[in-house]
């Protein structure tokens, strides 16, 4: 093989890097995060804006940060360093890459919480708990277990100790295997749960609340909301998929992998959303219910299905592995540059960076319940962690990537690097990456910051 790689391999197959980027966007910000934020955020309105930023300015941004890492061939921290010197720009580029690692050590804190409560629900439906139960009993069972902090913690950390193991044992073995088969699976069992919902009375109320569009509801609030969840959603502005494009083959075309990634990554949260508040309305619950939405609707539905027992237990299996797939690549910058400049053991930086984020994510677990006065800036410890990863470290992390690619580094070298046959369409590319972009998160977060 005659092409450079990282030190870390290279995807094996052309449709490996397909699945490990679209193991890392599919994810809790699909079918837990996407649904409730559209709830809370009164459906329509923000459905369309958050869909705009997908398109306008996601799926750009991810061609801008899997082409760093391509080009960079390392982890985050030393991809941005080494591009930084070939564009003779300040070594302070490699920024991106240390605000990028830590990012992903906040948000991996408080995503494995959420993910141990899919693995509880795993236990909850195959023993049967919600079986004969009404409604309300089983939205009620979620209260019961975040007001546990023992319980909280203890799935917490089942599911850290799976993320570490995956990460230590590197991308072949560990990261390809998880997602080449679970990933599918789950595309199937929401089309399975979509029929399901389309034979409720609510289907239709279902999709007026998530298309009809009032933007008398939307708040400024809300913009931002929806900004930071495109990058969140699509695994953009701190390195995950950076350090994936360093294992992607230059055969490989760019564009056309940005686009399908970004495409699965939308539909899986459309659905999840369609399917999630046909159940709201059929059986009288909030779509307003925050957090607790996806954990409220979905087991009601199973507990109505026949064979729901078993439905239901593989369906919260999935989302533990679409969350397990995501959860990878988000401990994957900070392993991988402390792999290569550290030269620690892989399965030693996988500890380390796990262990840490377990820390902080006990903190945020215990933030639902017995610490739930401590507040950092009006905040629970648990959503302070949220918003400031995805309101402010992503975007602001996306916008450095765009200015980085189109105003710093050599035209020519991006033009080959993006392998876009048609000049129009890579024009519009570099426009979105040099001005949409940057200016829409600015104007998003600064009009936000001044409120
Ligand atoms: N994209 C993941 C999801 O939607 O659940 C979450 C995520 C993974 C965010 C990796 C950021 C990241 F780097
Ligand atoms: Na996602």
């Amino acid at each position: 093989m005659s092409e450079q790689q990282s030190i870390h391999g290279i995807w094996t197959k052309r449709w490996t890097f397909v699945l490990a980027a679209t193991g890392s966007a599919v994810g809790l910000g699909n079918i837990w995060k996407f649904p409730y934020m559209a709830g809370e955020n009164g459906g329509g309105a923000f459905v369309l804006i958050y869909l705009f930023f997908i398109f306008a300015i996601g799926i750009p941004v991810m061609l801008a940060e899997i082409l760093l890492g391509r080009r960079g061939r390392a982890s985050p921290i030393n991809s941005m360093h080494t591009l930084a010197n070939e564009a003779k720009a300040t070594p302070f580029w490699g920024g991106i890459g240390w605000l990028g690692a830590l990012a992903g050590l906040f948000i991996l804190s408080f995503y494995s919480v959420v993910a141990g409560w899919a693995v509880s629900y795993v236990y909850l439906m195959a023993s049967g708990t919600f079986e004969g139960q009404n409604a309300e009993m089983i939205s009620g069972e979620f209260g019961n277990l975040v007001s546990d902090p023992g319980k909280l913690v203890d799935w917490h950390t089942l599911f850290m100790a799976m993320t570490v193991v995956v990460v230590a044992n590197g991308i072949h073995k560990g990261l390809e295997m998880a997602v080449q088969w679970l990933m599918p699976l789950l595309f199937v069992m929401l089309l399975l749960l979509l029929g399901y919902s389309a034979t409720l009375d609510s289907f239709s109320d279902s999709l007026s609340f998530m298309f009809r569009v009032d933007f008398g509801k939307l708040t400024e609030e809300a913009i931002l909301s929806a900004l930071g969840h495109s990058f969140f959603t699509l695994s953009l502005g701190m390195g995950a998929i950076m350090a994936y494009g360093a294992y992607m083959s230059r055969q490989q075309n760019l564009a056309s992998t940005v686009v399908t990634v970004g495409l699965l990554d939308t539909l899986v949260a459309l659905v999840a959303g369609i399917v999630i508040f046909s159940i709201v309305f059929a059986n009288g619950l909030e779509p307003g219910a925050g957090p607790s939405l996806m954990f409220q609707t979905l087991p009601i539905a199973f507990s109505q299905m026949p064979g729901g027992v078993v439905l239901g237990t593989m369906f919260f299996v999935l989302v533990v592995a679409a969350a397990w797939s995501s959860a990878i690549s988000l401990a994957e910058p900070a392993v991988a540059w402390a792999v290569e400049t550290l030269g620690m053991n892989r399965g030693v930086a996988a500890l380390i960076v796990g262990v840490t984020a377990w820390v902080l994510g006990v903190a945020c677990a215990l933030s639902l319940n017995i610490w739930s006065d401590v507040k950092i800036f009006d905040n629970s410890i648990f959503d302070f962690f949220d918003k400031l990863t995805t309101n402010i470290m992503l975007p602001l992390g996306g916008l450095l990537i765009c200015v980085f690619v189109a105003w710093v580094m050599d035209r020519a070298i991006v033009r080959s690097e993006v392998d876009i046959d048609h000049p129009s369409i890579y024009k519009a590319w570099f426009f979105l990456v040099r001005f949409v972009a940057p200016v829409g998160v600015a104007v998003v977060m600064f009009n936000k910051l001044m409120e």
